[in-house]
């Protein structure tokens, strides 16, 4: 299995891209949310308009996350009993249930090549009984989702993914990856989900690793909110496939433009907190102003091939839409490009002098 990225378009929309726009940058796999879809614009009109491939003009593959995460990460209520996940309205504040059940029906409205099951996700800070009691409830829920999904006689269209569950206790995800690899008939991939939440990067391998290592080998490996450069290659060089994050879109609508020689801080001076992420790359935020440059010469992506100057990003780009779209471009094509060097890479057996080559130049001349 080769690696990808799926660019996250969350409203049905990579935002500031229309989907004809995304396509013709080659991306052929977004992910949407199930949470937001089914808040609007509903399954209702998701069911007359034939589904979000439809509604959204997107007739590539699509992945639906299950909105568990959403829920817990957006809402200040919600809160999980066995049944489900239960969460105030944001329209009227009633207390309102997602069930795994429901969260597979949603998705099977709104017809995504990709399902995940609804899992009960917690912090990867979180420690303590919760973290255990959250990895057996997902294995339970991923009963329930496969159940509903068998008996919805999509099975042959639309795909679900299990999510393996545990923290980062190695003995919790082990028991995690036994229940959820017999259920291996079942499922089409697996995901490595409650990662990537502050914790430590040896603490955050070593799960992967643990987990790539066993998830069978002809089931794809799907990393859920992977999206720095380093992470996402570290993540294939360990075995995973798939990867989505909102970090390059993101990102770019703060002024950071991706590049192989590391992180390019185009934002003007007034929104350089957002970067703390990539404030030791480039910290000198007036040297754009007069620079004529695209932002990365060997791109291929429209913005840069177009000639647009970094001056003209940096005079715009948190101010602008068209600056923040600009860039936004960029940021999809150099990410579609990390991913098919490996690819490439893997395909020719030099994967490793990829590996070597991408450090060497993304984080200077260190080695
Ligand atoms: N997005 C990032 N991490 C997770 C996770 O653990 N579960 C789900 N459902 N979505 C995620
Ligand atoms: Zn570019």
């Amino acid at each position: 299995m080769l690696p990808t990225f799926m660019p996250v378009a969350t409203q049905a929309a990579i935002k500031g891209l229309t989907p004809q726009q995304v396509e013709s940058l080659g991306i052929t796999l977004i992910l949407n949310n199930t949470y937001h879809l089914n808040l609007r614009p509903g399954i209702k009109v998701l069911d007359e308009a034939g589904g979000a491939h439809k509604f959204q003009g997107w007739d590539r593959n699509i992945l639906t996350d299950s909105g568990g995460f959403q829920l817990v990460s957006l809402s200040k209520f919600a809160n999980i009993t066995e049944e489900g996940a239960l969460f105030a309205s944001p329209f009227n504040g009633e207390p309102t249930m997602l069930t795994p059940e429901e969260s597979i029906s949603i998705q099977h409205s709104i017809g995504a090549d990709i399902i995940m099951q609804l899992d009960d996700v917690v912090s990867s800070l979180t420690v303590g009984p919760r973290v255990g009691e959250a990895m057996h409830r997902s294995v339970r829920w991923l009963d329930r989702c496969i159940e509903q999904h068998e008996k919805s006689g999509r099975k042959d269209k639309q795909n679900l993914f299990a999510i393996v569950q545990g923290g980062l206790d190695p003995a919790l995800r082990d028991q995690c990856l036994d229940a959820m690899i017999a259920r291996k008939d079942q499922v089409a991939g697996y995901a490595i989900g409650g990662l990537s939440g502050g914790e430590e990067k040896d603490v955050f391998w070593r799960i992967i690793k643990q987990c790539a290592d066993r998830l069978p080998s002809d089931r794809p490996r799907y990393s859920m909110g992977i999206g720095f450069a380093e992470d996402l290659l570290v993540c294939v060089a360990l075995g995973v496939d798939m990867a989505d994050c909102v970090f390059p879109t993101r990102t770019a609508r703060f002024g950071v433009a991706l590049t192989f020689e590391g992180p390019l801080n185009l934002s003007t001076p007034i929104v350089v907190d957002i970067a703390v992420h990539n404030s030791r790359f480039d910290t000198e935020l007036g040297k754009h102003t007069r620079s004529m440059e695209p932002i990365d010469k060997n791109c291929p992506c429209p913005t840069c091939a177009s000639g647009m100057s970094r001056a003209m990003l940096h005079h715009v780009v948190t101010i602008e839409t068209a600056g923040a779209h600009a860039v936004t471009i960029h940021n999809l094509v150099f990410q579609a490009q990390l991913m098919g060097g490996a690819r490439d890479a893997i395909l020719e057996g030099r994967f490793p002098e990829y590996l070597r080559s991408f450090f060497h130049n993304y984080f200077g001349d260190t080695g």
